[in-house]
């Protein structure tokens, strides 16, 4: 049963592959919230960049083209029949697409451009409203909802975080060396961490979390009790 003190609003932010978002995901599923993927969202950017010819190829996007086409671009979650949400790039269905390597090289640079922030906070913004959600990103307990009732930072070495999504990616089929996804998480730490607008940073008042040792249902537990003691359980 949910009731009005426990619509509050779960920042989780941390580096790419911390598990964030499966951590996100359940414990939205667990207390009944919304979960927003933000990461999402700036790759869903970053493929409408490169099918539009934006990305140069070392890598670099045109920030002016980009820019003048935000407004032609619009960014949904579509709820699938077993409850997963499929991010949707101008009523497209793009959730495998996002999540290829060739997105991932071209995302950094994308969402350090001010002006997609600007616009993609303001959705994320728009999207807790309701509150009663689970947002996982970088700058969600930061910049997006400095005010969330909840905020965990996710910290985990880069190779094991490498490992994980080395894992994911070959369990999919797709063709990658862990030497390959272990420089792109390096290389997108680097970009993450020390980009000028909204740098990846732990909000003061957020909770850390080393989840390098911990199974999934450790982790579950820790999540739940935190989640009860920020509703006053
Ligand atoms: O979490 P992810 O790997 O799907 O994120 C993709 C990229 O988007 C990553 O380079 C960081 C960026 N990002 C961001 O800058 N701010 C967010 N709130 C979420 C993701």
């Amino acid at each position: 049963m949910q009731n009005e003190k426990k619509n509050i609003i779960i920042a989780i932010d941390g580096f790419s592959s911390s598990g964030k978002s499966t951590m996100a995901r359940r414990l939205a599923a667990a207390v009944g919230y919304r979960y927003i993927d933000s990461g999402a969202m700036y790759r869903a950017v970053t493929l409408y960049a490169l099918e539009h010819g934006m990305v140069g190829a070392d890598g670099t996007p045109d920030v002016d083209a980009l820019v003048a086409a935000l407004p032609d671009i619009d960014i949904d979650f579509a709820v699938q029949s077993d409850g997963s949400q499929h991010t949707m790039l101008n009523g497209e269905d793009v959730e495998g697409e996002i999540r290829r390597l060739r997105v991932s090289n071209a995302v950094s640079p994308v969402a350090a451009i001010p002006a997609v922030r600007h616009a993609l906070v303001e959705k994320q913004q728009a999207l807790g409203r309701e509150r009663g959600i689970v947002m996982d990103g970088r700058d969600i307990g930061t910049v997006v909802f400095p005010d969330a009732e909840l905020k965990i930072y996710v910290d985990a070495s880069a190779e094991t975080r490498a490992r994980r999504r080395f894992k994911e990616m070959v369990e999919k089929g797709a063709a990658v060396s862990y030497e390959e996804v272990l420089a792109n998480v390096v290389h997108r730490d680097h970009i993450d961490s020390t980009r000028a607008e909204s740098p990846l940073r732990r909000a003061d008042d957020a909770i850390s979390l080393d989840n390098s040792a911990m199974s999934l249902d450790e982790q579950d537990l820790w999540l739940l009790e935190q989640f009860k003691r920020a509703v006053g359980e």
